[in-house]
């Protein structure tokens, strides 16, 4: 699959197994999704540029580098999407945040904003969506389409896990937008869940179940 990437770690195999299993506690679903979000983070995060800088050591100067270019930009879409944004912002402290939040219309099915609020420079910025869950597809979506309106023109996707339903979706709606995903799973049900999955993220953070 075009520009869909699966970071092949060890650890972040074994950390989605304990976000799956149903027998984790909503504390420690929190804490494993925060230390898989600091690994998709240093994915996301693999081809940022950079510029040198001429620095001191205690010892002698030297030629090191630092991050150039673009400063970054978070965007949750609410509410399971800020399960994820501490563990990023673990890696990157001094990005800025935006929230969007969408709920489906009952009627017509299609994505409904209820929340916008983004930074006055975002069109300046990098901007790494985050949704643990690319389900349908159609949120992230939704969501690129605002911040490609809000004047976004460099634009990654992040999830947990995403369903091969999604992963079309996503893509042919948004084909320059990366997806980065810690696991692809077998199917969508007809209910919306990914299958196997690891059930619904927001009640399993928030604990609404
Ligand atoms: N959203 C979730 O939280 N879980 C799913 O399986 C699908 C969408």
């Amino acid at each position: 699959m075009r520009n869909v990437i699966v970071p092949d770690h060890p650890l972040l195999r074994h950390k989605l197994a304990l976000l799956r299993d149903r027998t984790t506690t909503t504390a420690k679903f929190r804490q494993v999704a925060r230390e898989i979000s600091l690994l998709m983070a240093y994915e996301v995060t693999r081809d940022l540029p950079l510029e040198p800088i001429d620095i001191e050591t205690p010892l002698e100067p030297m030629r090191a580098e630092h991050l150039a270019g673009k400063k970054l930009c978070i965007v949750s879409i609410l509410r399971a999407g800020n399960g994820i944004l501490e563990g990023m912002l673990d890696l990157v402290p001094s990005a800025r945040v935006g929230h969007i939040g969408l709920f489906r219309d009952p009627v017509s099915l299609h994505p409904v904003e209820y929340y916008l609020k983004l930074p006055s420079d975002i069109a300046e910025r990098t901007v790494i969506l985050v949704d643990p869950m690319l389900a349908t597809g159609n949120s992230a979506v939704a969501a690129v389409s605002r911040l490609k309106q809000a004047g976004v023109t460099t634009l990654k996707f992040v999830c947990l896990l995403a369903a091969p339903e999604g992963i079309a979706t996503f893509t042919e709606a948004h084909p320059d937008v990366a997806v980065f995903a810690g696991a692809i799973d077998r199917e969508l049900d007809s209910h919306g869940y990914i299958r196997p999955g690891l059930g619904d993220a927001g009640d399993r953070f928030y604990g609404t179940r």
